[in-house]
């Protein structure tokens, strides 16, 4: 790896903990504005200090994110469809280039594969590409392994083929979901693995079990969205899941940082 490459790499999965907690806002891309994610500066500005890097798309962050900013983007580079257009998502192209990328200052670039799908062969040569391209430039490639609708995908089985064919078509890091025997999957992919968190989980007590539970069984991180700022207090979860992660605390420690952090800005 080229020393530029793996410096972006480390400016997001931190090497003092080997570890990442990313705050996904990418979710307008498809889904146009979600609740919470109305006004994206408003939900960013609060959840900045507290992220490793942000995951978003180049109009959110050119219009919605201060360049003051030393927080590393993780700018997602695939698209095309959107929730209206049916059923199959899958058919995603690269709909920004690596030179907006780089003009952005970019720290890497994201894009989903939808393997099993209608559209596996495109997506996946789309990821070739760009990983060719992103390493020529030294910017490392997050491949999210998209489920679409089809939510009982969500096995270990799945998981860790798609996570492995990313791998193997050289993605830097790999996004998936967390599943029961997580560890089939982070243990068969060579490169780090973040966990996306889902749509909202009941409890914040289910969100630190399985932040818990990923980085337990192989997880490098996170790479959350829903579950930290659909949260009427997203600070205090962004802080305590931070604290799964990167301090080795139990889900019951978690909830009572949660707690404090909710307490005092009250
Ligand atoms: C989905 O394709 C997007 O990349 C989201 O970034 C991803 O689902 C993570 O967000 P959440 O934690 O809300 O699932």
């Amino acid at each position: 790896m080229d020393w530029g490459l793996r410096n972006r790499l480390n400016r997001i999965i931190r090497p003092e903990t080997g570890r990442a907690v990313m705050l996904a806002l990418d979710h307008g891309y498809f889904l146009g504005p979600i609740s919470r994610l109305e006004r994206p500066g408003a939900t960013i500005e609060p959840l900045l200090p507290h992220a490793d890097a942000l995951m978003l798309t180049r109009g959110v962050l050119r219009n919605c994110v201060s360049p003051a900013t030393a927080t590393p983007m993780v700018l997602r580079v695939s698209g095309g469809r959107s929730i209206l257009a049916g059923e199959d998502l899958s058919d995603e192209g690269l709909a920004t280039s690596l030179e907006d990328a780089l003009r952005l200052n970019a720290c890497a670039v994201a894009l989903s594969i939808y393997v099993g799908s209608r559209h596996e062969r495109e997506t996946i040569l789309n990821l070739s590409r760009l990983v060719d391209e992103g390493t020529r430039l030294g910017l490392p490639v997050l491949a999210v392994t998209a489920v679409g609708k089809e939510l009982e995908k969500r096995d270990a089985r799945y998981l860790a083929l798609a996570c492995r064919i990313a791998a193997e078509f050289g993605a830097h890091f790999v996004k998936t979901y967390f599943c029961d025997d997580f560890q089939k999957v982070s243990g068969s992919c060579p490169v780090p693995v973040v966990i996306a968190g889902g749509p909202k989980l009941e409890t914040e007590m289910d969100v630190f079990r399985m932040a818990r539970a990923a980085i337990d069984q192989g997880a490098v991180g996170v790479d959350m969205g829903r579950n930290i700022w659909q949260n009427p207090h997203p600070v205090a979860m962004i802080r305590a899941v931070r604290a799964v992660v990167h301090e080795g605390a139990s889900p019951d420690d978690a909830l009572l940082l949660f707690e404090h952090v909710k307490r005092s800005a009250e």
